[in-house]
């Protein structure tokens, strides 16, 4: 059954409805909160881990745990950070933008909620550069917010000061990774730092810090106002609560919608987005989560669900949930070595075998789009993107190469036929006519 009205969280997602406080204050933001924050810091995690919320910024990591590795005080004199991630850079994914651009008051309130849970005195939103007028839209909410009393001092009456900042980066896929993130925010290099220390312990500024997605700070006060209960009913066990789908591609009617968690990929396609261009049958496979998911081929499409455990059975991801379609007419090679183009720009280059294999495995891709590649090549591919994974600094390379993973693991015979047919045309003997001399 599909979700009901009535269980949405972003009620504004379209933007049918003005993105301001007195709209919001009217569709439920913002209501109660005093009440809610006076249970206390302990409460407030407590609840979210019971709530089963795990994080929509890909990983999938539980939420409430997360926020419970904050210092309760802060004895040596640091303060505490809450770091809200818009960076939006995974391609396939734009579901932060419709939040902060139709619903941002879900993620200011969300803000203050999450901050008073990991005794947080400011938060920090660090919005992708290329969301403009998406940023100046939060900004706006946050002035707003201000100006009633809900930020700033004693903010919402609750006695808890909080002050929330927004952010623009340059536009750099790798700021989207936390650490990057952090010192991007601190007006250096958006480069990938080794963990351990984790921001908990050292975060923005040297201070304990906790970074999170926008759709997992702003889901918070549905949350707790509705109770941990009500979230947990949606979805499987451990995967639960309700979720925004990005689904584009070969589909009829790209769209975002708010779905229950572990919906049927094939129903969530033909519900809210038309169906496959074409009908079922004409699908060829789906990127599920975002493009560093490797796609799945059609017979597993048939009936997989979408949530974090069935699509990691079946060696892909939720990622982000950007569901990314492709029908029978998309070349396959090429669509997958146009994103090993994607990892190669976007890879900061600390790690050679980031730097250094992206590249290596791009230009490979590039000769396996033409078939310009020798059959053991593939075998030889697959080797190296399994030398990149996991040695490297950042997850950045591994979401680089598990496209290729996937596109080898589904689709080896496509690419040995590309291969097969690339030697065949350049040995077949040139037609008279097709010579130029014999042309004249
Ligand atoms: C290369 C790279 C890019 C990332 N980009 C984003 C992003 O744009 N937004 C995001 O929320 N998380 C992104 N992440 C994940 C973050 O590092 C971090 O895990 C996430 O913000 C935590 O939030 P969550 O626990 O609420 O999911 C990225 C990770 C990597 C390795
Ligand atoms: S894996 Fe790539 S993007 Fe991440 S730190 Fe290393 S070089 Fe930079």
């Amino acid at each position: 059954m599909a979700l009901q009205d009535k269980d949405r969280i972003f009620t504004n997602l379209y933007g049918t409805q003005h993105w301001g406080l007195q709209a919001a204050q009217k569709r439920g933001n913002w209501d109660r909160t005093a009440e809610i924050i006076a249970k206390g810091r302990d409460w407030i995690i407590e609840e979210v881990k019971q709530s089963g919320l795990r994080g929509r910024g890909g990983a999938g990591f539980p939420t409430g745990l997360k926020w419970s590795f904050m210092p309760k005080s802060n004895p040596d004199g640091r303060p505490s950070y809450l770091v809200v991630n818009c960076d939006e850079s995974e391609p396939g994914t734009c579901k932060d933008r419709d939040i902060i651009r139709h619903d941002p008051h879900t993620l200011v309130e969300g803000c203050l909620m999450a901050a008073v849970a990991m005794n947080a005195s400011a938060g920090y939103i660090y919005v992708r550069g290329e969301y403009y007028n998406e940023h100046l839209i939060l900004q706006a909410a946050i002035e707003e917010a201000y100006a009633a009393g809900l930020l700033g001092k004693n903010a919402a009456g609750t006695g808890y000061d909080f002050d929330l900042y927004v952010h623009r980066g340059a536009g750099a896929y790798i700021c989207g990774e936390e650490t990057a993130l952090i010192e991007s925010l601190e007006g250096k290099k958006g480069m990938p730092r080794l963990k351990p220390p984790f921001p908990a312990a050292v975060g923005l500024y040297g201070c304990p810090s906790t970074v999170n997605n926008v759709e997992t700070i702003a889901v918070v006060p549905e949350i707790l106002r509705r109770g941990a209960t009500w979230f947990a009913g949606f979805g499987r066990p451990k995967n639960s609560g309700t979720k925004i789908f990005c689904i584009q591609g070969h589909v009829n009617k790209p769209c975002n919608v708010e779905e229950e968690m572990s919906i049927p990929l094939r129903e969530l396609i033909e519900r809210h987005a038309g169906g496959v261009r074409g009908g079922w049958d004409n699908l060829l496979c789906v990127i599920p989560g975002g493009s560093s998911t490797p796609l799945l081929p059609k017979h597993i499409c048939d009936d997989v669900l979408m949530d974090f455990d069935a699509l990691r059975e079946h060696k892909s991801g939720l990622g982000t949930a950007g569901v990314i379609v492709m029908d029978k007419s998309t070349d396959l090679i090429r669509a997958i070595a146009r994103l090993s183009k994607f990892y190669k720009h976007e890879s900061c280059g600390q790690c050679t075998p980031c730097r250094e294999g992206m590249g290596w495995v791009s230009r490979v891709m590039d000769r396996m789009v033409e078939g310009r590649a020798e059959i053991e090549e593939i075998s030889v591919l697959e080797d190296v993107t399994k030398r990149i994974e996991g040695h490297t600094i950042c997850a950045l390379a591994d979401g680089g190469v598990w496209p290729v993973q996937g596109l080898i693991r589904h689709y080896r015979p496509m690419m040995e036929e590309r291969i097969a047919a690339y030697k065949a045309r350049i040995a077949a003997p040139m037609a008279p006519a097709a010579m130029p001399m014999a042309a004249e």
